[in-house]
């Protein structure tokens, strides 16, 4: 064997804190954002069947929800809004007293620092459950601008320090942005979600959201998983529509993704790790199949390692509590 020529890798992993030493990717909390479901109504807090450990919330019972958020060192939080009623346009979306502006004002109260972050949509509160205006069964483009810039500027002045629409309609950035500018928030920052593919792992958040499209589905505006150059496409058009943060979504099954975006652009770059990431993961672990904490550390890893910065994960708050044993 003396003469035999080979590289010896493994002389880098003789122990835990030489793996260390040699670790090149490491996820800190400060990376996760935590998705939240604020519910109308009063002493909610109702965990959503398919998502076990997330629950919707009513405002009374947000405090609870926050202290531990913060008692974990999670300073970044991701609202979403289930509002009582709904109805054509959505008008609960950019109402002054809508759900996610009062949570957005109660934890601005209560925990200043905290960074919210607020989902800008429609479809949780349009009654056929589609991200825009719709006539003759046709979803359209320019007249749901109109709306969202509405609600980023609603969600601005109730306290929302960043605004990341979901809705994938063309120009919502540049829409968004001259919203806010022209409202006196030129320094809100927004966070694109610039690349969202129509995608089957959001079904368990449109159980908890109640945001299921009511026809059809959402395959005119979000993204066909087959493309990859359109993804780049999505993202240019949203850095020069002004966004200041690029949003890949779903995540594990488009790592690719978030590498082709982080090496092409120079904003930050967020993965949102979604609901059916989510439970498929709970799923096998509450059936002792799997390893949960170092499979989620695994997965989180993973995508930071693919090139996210940022996490948006349900698994924050787990996550949190693994990362500071
Ligand atoms: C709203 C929105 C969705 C998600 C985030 N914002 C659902 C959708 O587009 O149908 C999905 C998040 C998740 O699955 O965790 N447009």
């Amino acid at each position: 064997m003396k003469d035999l020529q080979f590289k010896r890798h493994r002389r880098l992993r003789t122990s835990a804190n030489m793996r260390a030493l040699v670790r090149e990717t490491q996820l800190h909390v400060d990376d996760l954002i935590y998705p939240i479901f604020v519910v109308e109504g009063k002493n909610i807090k109702t965990e959503v069947p398919s998502m076990p450990g997330v629950d919707q919330v009513s405002l009374d019972n947000l405090k609870m929800e926050m202290d531990e958020v913060v008692s974990l060192g999670i300073k970044s939080v991701l609202l979403f809004g289930i509002p009582v009623e709904k109805d054509e346009i959505g008008t609960q979306a950019f109402h002054d007293h809508g759900i996610v502006q009062e949570a957005t004002r109660f934890i601005k109260q209560h925990y200043p620092e905290v960074i919210i972050v607020a989902d800008t949509c429609l479809c949780e509160y349009t009654d056929h459950g589609h991200c825009g205006v719709i006539e003759g069964g046709k979803i359209l483009n320019d007249p749901s601008l109109d709306l969202l810039a509405k609600t980023a500027v609603s969600q601005a002045q109730a306290g929302a320090d960043i605004i990341a629409p979901s809705n994938m309609m063309d120009g919502f950035v540049a829409a968004i942005r001259k919203g806010l500018d022209e409202a006196g928030f030129e320094d809100v920052p927004i966070m694109s979600y610039a690349v969202k593919y129509a995608s089957a792992f959001y079904g368990p958040f449109r159980d908890a959201a109640g945001s299921a499209p009511q026809f059809g589905d959402r395959k005119t505006y979000q993204m066909d998983p087959a493309n990859r150059l359109e993804a780049l496409r999505e993202a240019h058009s949203d850095v020069d529509e002004g966004a200041d943060f690029l949003i890949v979504k779903p995540t594990l099954s488009y790592l690719d993704i978030v590498r082709d975006v982080r090496n092409e652009f120079n904003l930050p770059v967020v993965g949102y790790n979604v609901s059916g990431e989510y439970s498929m993961v709970k799923g096998a672990a509450l059936n002792g199949w799997i390893d949960e904490k170092t499979i989620v550390l695994e997965m989180l890893t993973s995508m930071k390692r693919a090139g996210c910065d940022l996490i948006i994960t349900y698994f924050a708050k787990d996550a949190a509590r693994w990362l500071a044993e």
